[in-house]
C-alpha cells in the first residue's frame, strides 16, 4: 500500500491544522454573527462553547483520526464499530456542502483583492455599499471567482500534504496575525470607534434570545472545523508523539484570538462610518474599505498596500481552510472507492463548483433559488453550521465516551503512557456527559421543546 504522508514537525502540525481552523469563519462569519446577535454577550457564549465543547470535541476527532491513520469514513469505522463510519460519511457530506458556499465568499475576497490592486475601492461609504451590491448581483462574475477559487484549491490538493500546505502556512499565518493587529489599531483610532469597542466588550445579556445559543455553538464548531471529520482527516497525518490535548488547546485559543481580533477590526470601524453591525454577510466587505481609506487618509499609499496585503492574506487563510475541506472528500474517494487520487480530486471539485454556482446566484442574480424560505446559500450555511456540525460532534462524543474501549482512548490521549497528564478523567467526563448533553439541550432549546 502507498505510504501516507505525515506532517514534518510539531510546528507544522499546529500551523496546518490551525490553517484549517482559521479562515473566513473567523474573519467573515464571526463578525457578522456577533453583529446579528447583539455583540459581547454572543462572544461570551461563543467562548464558553469553544472551551467546554470545542476542545474536548477536537480531541475526540484527533483520537479517531490518529488511531486509524486513514480517511474519515474508514477512521470512524476502525475504532471498534463498523457502523460508526456513517459519522465519517456525514462529515464528508458536510464539508462538501461547506466548501460549496464557502468558495462563494472566498471568491468575493478574490474580487476585492483585484479591486484593491486596481484602486476601485476608493469612494465614500455609499459608493462602497453600491460596489458590493452591483458586484454580488452580477450573474457571472461572482460565480467565476467562486469556481476559480475551487480550482485553486484543487491545484494545491493535487500537490499533496507536505509540499502544498505546510510551507506556505509557516510564513503566511504569522503575517496574517500581524496585519490584523495593524488594522485593529487603525480601526480603533477612527472617530467614534469607542461605541464599537463597547459593543464588543460590554455584554448585554438581556438581548440574548433562544436562538443565540445554537448560533454560538454553530459558529464555534464552524470556526474550529469541528464535526466535519476534517480534524480527523488531518489527525490521520499526525505523528504518534503529537500531544493531542495541547494541540487542540493551542489551536482553539489561537482561533478564538483571531476571531476576536477580527471583531475588533470590524466593529469600531462599522460604528465609526455608520454601517449597521447587523448588516449580515456583507459586513466586512462594506466596512473594511472604509478603514483602508479613512484610517490612512494622510498616507494613502500605506492604505493601498495594507488593503492589498489584507485581501491577499484573507484569500490565503480561506485557501488553507478549503484545502482541508477538499482533502476530506479526496482522501475518501481515493482510499475507499479506490479511484486514482487525480480522479478523486476532480469529483470533489466538480460537485463543489456546482453547489457554489447555485449558492452564488441565490444571493445575487437569482434570489428565487430558495430552500425552506432561505436563499440557497443561507440554507447551506444553516444546515451545516447549526445542524450537521453539532450532529457530527454529538455522535463522535457518544462514540468515544460510551462505545470505544477506554483503553484505546487513553492510549491515544497520553500517547501510550509516554505523556504525564492529569486531564484524562476530566476529558472522559466531558465527552461522556457534558458535550452530548449540552449539544442536546441547545438543540431542544432552539426548537422550543424545552
Ligand atoms: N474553520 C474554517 C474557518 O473558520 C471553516 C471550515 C469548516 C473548515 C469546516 C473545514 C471544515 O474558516
Amino acid at each position: 500500500m502507498e505510504k501516507r504522508g505525515t506532517f514534518g514537525s510539531k510546528l507544522a502540525i499546529i500551523l496546518t491544522t490551525a490553517g484549517s481552523a482559521v479562515g473566513l469563519g473567523n474573519i467573515w462569519r464571526f463578525p457578522f454573527m456577533t453583529g446579528q446577535n447583539g455583540g459581547a454577550a454572543f462572544i461570551v457564549i461563543y467562548l464558553g462553547c469553544v472551551l467546554i465543547l470545542g476542545i474536548p470535541g477536537m480531541i475526540s476527532e484527533f483520537i479517531v483520526g490518529r488511531h486509524s491513520q486513514s480517511n474519515a469514513a474508514r477512521a470512524y469505522g476502525n475504532v471498534g464499530f463498523r457502523k460508526a463510519r456513517y459519522i465519517g460519511y456525514l462529515g464528508i457530506l458536510t464539508s462538501t456542502i461547506i466548501l460549496g458556499f464557502y468558495a462563494v465568499v472566498a471568491g468575493w475576497c478574490l474580487q476585492y483583492l483585484f479591486a484593491s490592486i486596481a484602486g476601485q475601492l476608493n469612494g465614500d461609504t455609499n459608493y462602497i455599499l453600491e460596489y458590493f451590491k452591483t458586484f454580488s448581483s452580477d450573474p457571472i462574475r461572482p460565480c467565476l471567482w467562486a469556481v476559480g477559487f475551487i480550482f485553486i484549491t484543487h491545484f494545491v490538493v493535487t500537490q499533496g500534504v507536505e509540499k502544498g500546505i505546510e510551507r506556505a502556512s509557516k510564513l503566511l499565518m504569522p503575517l496574517l496575525l500581524l496585519i490584523l493587529v495593524v488594522l485593529v489599531i487603525a480601526s480603533c483610532l477612527l472617530p467614534g470607534a469607542s461605541r464599537g469597542i463597547e459593543f464588543l466588550l460590554k455584554p448585554d445579556f438581556s438581548k440574548v434570545s433562544s436562538g443565540v445559543f445554537l448560533e454560538a455553538l454553530g459558529q464555534a464548531f464552524f470556526s474550529l472545523s469541528l464535526g466535519t471529520a476534517c480534524l480527523c482527516t488531518y489527525a490521520s497525518y499526525f505523528k504518534k508523539d503529537t500531544n493531542l490535548l495541547k494541540s487542540a488547546t493551542q489551536i482553539a485559543l489561537l482561533d478564538s484570538f483571531i476571531a476576536i481580533l477580527a471583531g475588533l477590526m470590524i466593529f469600531p470601524a462599522a460604528f465609526s462610518v455608520g454601517v449597521q453591525p447587523d448588516s449580515g454577510p456583507s459586513l466586512i466587505f462594506i466596512t473594511l474599505p472604509n478603514v483602508f481609506r479613512q484610517a490612512f487618509e494622510s498616507m494613502p499609499i500605506v492604505g493601498f498596500v495594507i488593503s492589498i496585503l489584507f485581501y491577499a492574506l484573507l484569500v490565503f487563510a480561506a485557501l488553507t481552510s478549503t484545502i482541508s475541506m477538499h482533502e476530506i472528500g479526496t482522501a475518501f474517494f481515493h482510499e475507499e472507492l479506490r479511484l486514482p487520487r487525480n480522479k478523486a480530486t476532480w469529483i470533489l471539485t466538480l460537485v463543489c463548483s456546482f453547489i457554489a454556482i447555485f449558492c452564488s446566484l441565490s444571493v445575487g442574480a437569482n434570489p428565487n433559488l430558495q430552500l425552506f424560505g432561505m436563499p440557497l446559500m443561507d440554507f447551506c450555511d444553516f444546515i451545516t453550521a447549526q445542524i450537521m456540525l453539532p450532529a457530527g460532534a454529538f455522535f463522535t462524543s457518544i462514540l468515544i465516551g460510551w462505545m470505544v474501549e477506554q483503553q484505546l482512548v487513553k492510549q491515544e490521549f497520553d500517547n501510550g503512557g509516554t505523556l504525564k497528564t492529569n486531564f484524562f478523567h476530566a476529558y472522559m467526563f466531558s465527552v461522556k456527559y457534558i458535550v452530548p448533553l449540552c449539544i442536546l439541550l441547545i438543540f431542544l432549546h432552539q426548537f422550543h421543546i424545552i
